[in-house]
């Protein structure tokens, strides 16, 4: 029976395309929208240093860790683990899964406001007042019928397929995001702003650091791991469709260099945007201040309207490159195991993702509580489960992978696995811990639905 399923499985055309479709998975709304905020919310640069160390010390090898369980499994996230000999691990591709269904589900909610914003720029209409036009934007029927347009972008790029679909659709966008994204930071510093944007960004206070690690580690930790995909098992279906000759040190080295690159360049664009017509605070704090606050800018700019134009074109493409990866995890679990076909499978599974992203129109609260509960819970328990199957049971497999197709010498991997043993497992404990901590003060003092 099961030979049935075990059709052909596709696999990228070249190193390069896996490289676009992983970096466009990686680079989304995370890198150009949530981290400028993210670091304005959390104290400029600080934030900016302890996201740094965490997406090169924990991101980068827990990225190793999915390609490894992904290339030697060469099936889908769930199915992988039983293929390495460790069935009873499956449990933690699903979990991926479900955090991949959940975050597509609020992630094309954000998607069909990116569009709206796309609209709004080329007919001027948010100018007068960005404000109202993005609580008439953000929710209700408008929102709707954007986030059933992303979603059913979303469906069709997926249902062509892996190379036909996903690499061809990365291909195109990635490329454009980085000129267009080059373009803007160029732009931007001619703005009498720059200065102090760029003072804001770049000038970390460690006393901040030191005084607020709490509550600075576990949003810098979520947000490494939300901006590089780990922990939704994107990184495991994705290198499932690898040759063995690629080396996935070096594929995943450049992966999260160009990654961090577009996220760092993204607060060359928006900060000077943001000190040319005011300052910061406007935009730090929840999901929509940031776009009232860009869409406010735009409206005070000479070319706003052109500039806001090319800028929400960006922010809808690396949003678009991300949410085809989180679609590919559902899809590819039920074409391989049930044997459906991939056209129909991406449209069930997308319907679906699309209802239950619903309530996230009718009001932000839930974005903002979904937001936390994702990068404060789920993503590090994932890791951490990864982690541990990988440095304590999986060990040997893993170094083997690992090795495959790349010259890197046997002290990398010795130095890799005895870090995903104790660093990262340590790492990632202390920051759910901070995290939960978090959570449970914002439920118990009102501030998600108070
Ligand atoms: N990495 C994407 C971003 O930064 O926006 C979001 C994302 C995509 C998260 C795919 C997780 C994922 F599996």
């Amino acid at each position: 029976m099961a030979s049935i399923h075990m059709a052909q499985r596709e696999t990228w055309t070249s190193r390069i395309g896996f490289i676009f479709a992983a970096v466009g998975s990686a680079v989304g709304l995370g890198n150009i929208w949530s981290f400028p905020f993210q670091t304005a919310t959390n104290g400029g640069a600080a934030f900016l240093v302890v996201y740094l160390l965490a997406v090169a010390l924990i991101g980068f090898p827990t990225m190793l860790i999915e390609f490894v369980i992904g290339r030697r499994g060469e099936q889908n996230p769930v199915e992988a683990f039983r293929k390495i000999g460790h069935g009873q691990w499956s449990f933690v591709g699903g979990l991926g899964l479900f955090s991949s269904l959940l975050t597509l589900a609020f992630y094309s909610v954000v998607g069909g406001w990116v569009l709206s914003y796309i609209v709004g720029s080329a007919t001027g209409s948010y100018f007068g007042d960005p404000g109202t036009y993005f609580g008439a934007v953000s929710a209700g029927p408008t929102a709707v019928a954007a986030h059933a347009v992303f979603m059913a972008i979303t469906i069709g790029i997926v249902a062509l397929g892996v190379t036909g679909g996903i690499e061809r659709a990365t291909t195109f966008m990635i490329p454009a995001i980085l000129v267009l994204l080059v373009g803007l930071g160029a732009w931007a510093t001619t703005l009498e702003g720059a200065t102090a944007g760029y003072n804001y960004y770049l000038s970390p206070d460690f006393g901040v650091i030191a005084n607020n690690f709490g509550t600075i580690v576990p949003p810098a930790m979520g947000q490494a791991f939300f901006t590089l995909s780990l922990g939704f098992s994107v990184m495991i279906a994705y290198a499932s469709y690898l040759g063995e000759d690629d080396s996935l040190p070096a594929d995943g080295g450049a992966i999260v260099v160009v990654n961090t690159l577009v996220a760092l360049l993204a607060g060359f664009v928006v900060f000077p945007i943001l000190f040319a017509t005011g300052g910061a605070e406007g935009a730090s704090g929840g999901a929509g201040t940031a776009f009232v606050a860009l869409a406010g800018a735009f409206g005070n700019l000479p070319a706003g309207q052109i500039i806001g134009f090319v800028f929400f074109v960006v922010l809808l493409f690396a949003a678009l490159s991300s949410s085809i990866s989180l679609l590919e995890v559902p899809v590819s679990y039920i074409t391989e195991h049930y044997g459906y076909r991939r056209s129909t499978t991406a449209v069930a599974a997308g319907v679906f993702i699309f209802l239950v992203g619903v309530p996230a129109t009718f009001g932000t609260t839930w974005l903002g509580f979904y937001n936390d509960f994702v990068f404060k819970f789920l993503l590090p328990i994932a890791v951490l489960l990864l982690a541990v199957f990988i440095g304590w049971f999986a060990d040997t497999d893993a170094m083997d992978e690992l090795g495959r197709g790349s010259s890197v010498g046997g002290s990398f991997k010795t130095i890799w696995l005895w870090w995903v043993r104790t660093v990262v497992p340590i790492a990632v404990v202390v920051t759910l811990y901070l995290g939960i901590k978090a959570l449970y003060t914002g439920l118990s003092s009102g501030a998600y639905f108070g």
